[in-house]
């Protein structure tokens, strides 16, 4: 594992940056996370690629997860955070940018993902963490899922993500999320972390027992893991 530190939250957008930007080159295959914890490296790709320093021809992604019951045009929906954050801006063939479809038949939906998933090899996942340590929206369990599913979302996870939304009862109950087991088959995890409230949570993740109770503990055991935080979120380490 190698962890780097950053003194602040912009320096850490502009060092995942750099270690995102080693893989992309023609074909690669990029996946990627929302929540707020990239979205200072999209803008920093997105800056470079206005610099003409970075191109997405031929660059292929695929997203963790997307709430079940939200079309893609939702304005909550992942699908829509993706295209406003990073998709619309930069030169990338949205045709093979990949993102779960919240509004088809989850279970239908999940075979087709695994079908997309199998067929591909990530290059770098991205990936953030949940206070409650979930990756993607694989949530506290009692054994690592696989493939991808459908989950049904813990009080904790739709009370921190209430926060996108009017009010806590209008954050979806359930989403649909790639599997543990495709996510550590990327060859190489990008974990971004930010913020003092995620420091004792990446402690447990990184340092602690590795159990499906703290789904990201599984990380501990990737060959080629890289965790770029700010000092905050790094403190307990
Ligand atoms: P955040 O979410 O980046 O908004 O903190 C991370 C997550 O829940 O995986």
């Amino acid at each position: 594992m190698k962890i780097y530190s950053n003194d602040n939250y912009e320096h850490m957008s502009i060092c995942a940056a750099d270690i995102l930007c080693e893989a992309i080159r023609p074909n690669c295959v990029l996946g990627l996370a929302t929540g707020s914890t990239p979205v200072g490296m999209y803008s920093e790709l997105i800056r470079r690629y206005e610099a003409g320093k970075l191109d997405f021809r031929n660059v292929t992604t695929v997203n963790l997860d997307e709430y079940v019951g939200l079309r893609p045009s939702n304005e909550q929906s992942y699908r829509h955070f993706m295209n406003e954050h990073l998709f619309d801006r930069i030169n990338i063939d949205k045709e093979r940018t990949f993102v779960p479809d919240g509004s088809s038949d989850p279970e239908l939906e999940c075979k087709k993902y695994n079908d997309l998933l199998s067929s591909l090899t990530i290059d770098v996942q991205v990936l953030g963490i949940g206070h409650n340590g979930h990756i993607g929206f694989n949530e506290p369990s009692d054994e690592f899922s696989k493939l991808t599913h459908a989950v049904r979302l813990s009080p904790s996870t739709i009370k921190a993500n209430s926060r996108f939304f009017a009010s806590p009862s209008d954050v979806p109950i359930s989403a649909i999320t790639m599997g543990i087991g495709q996510i550590f088959a990327a060859k190489r995890i990008l974990l971004l972390v930010s913020g003092k409230e995620k420091a004792e949570i990446v402690e447990r993740a990184l340092f602690g027992p590795i159990t499906p109770k703290v789904p990201a503990s599984v990380l501990q055991l990737h060959g080629d893991l890289v965790v770029v935080g700010d000092e905050a979120a790094l403190s307990r380490i």
